[in-house]
């Protein structure tokens, strides 16, 4: 039997019923209420990376900025997903990311919090390091065909050949969960290789 016990918080001033051991963003995007977010999966362990889905909270008399798909909810917990404060933060990671992935879903959100242009300079690497690709490739996949390599600003993803070969062109599953269309491009790029320069 579960011990699962249902908890009451308040997103956006309306009070949401969730289960103990979700996540905010969980209980906002079950009660249908909108956080953004790009390295989240709901078939995957949160990681909490792209900082996208900050949200304030306010316990008793402190009010913050956490991470909502790494924060779990709490009985009376007060949350807002959309102020000034939140926004302007949005703001600033999209104006950040928009240099490297000047395309696809990231551009059109950036569009939507009103940026269209960044102050960065341009960087279209296509890559966010959400993670989406490698944990959905490990975690859900099993297969390992895709992973990180470098650290630091020399981070970035590759296809690992001796495994992709044999299960990338039956999958492509990671396709789309990219939001900045790296995999795409890297794929393209793998296809259009000979096997030896495809080898990392
Ligand atoms: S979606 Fe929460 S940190 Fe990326």
């Amino acid at each position: 039997m579960s011990t699962m016990k249902d908890v009451t918080l308040e997103i956006n001033g309306k009070n949401i019923r969730a289960k103990d051991g979700m996540s905010i963003l969980q209980a906002a995007q079950a009660a249908d209420i909108e956080i953004p977010t790009f390295c989240y999966h709901e078939k995957l362990e949160p990681y909490g990376a792209c900082r996208l889905c900050i949200v304030e909270i306010t316990e008793g008399k402190r009010t913050r900025l956490v991470t909502s798909c790494v924060y779990l909810v709490k009985e009376g917990l007060m949350v807002k997903t959309n102020t000034e404060r939140v926004n302007k933060i949005r703001k600033m990671i999209l104006e950040l990311l928009l240099p490297l992935a000047p395309t696809g879903p990231l551009k059109t959100l950036a569009h939507q919090y009103g940026v269209k242009e960044s102050r960065f300079p341009a960087e279209p690497t296509f890559c966010i390091l959400c993670g989406l690709c490698v944990r959905y490739c490990a975690e859900i996949k099993k297969e390992n065909a895709i992973c990180f390599m470098g650290r630091g600003i020399d981070r970035h993803i590759v296809f690992v050949s001796e495994i992709s070969a044999g299960v990338c062109s039956f999958c492509r599953e990671c396709h789309d969960l990219c939001p900045s269309g790296k995999i795409t491009k890297l794929s393209e790029e793998v296809a259009s290789l000979s096997p030896l320069e495809s080898e990392i």
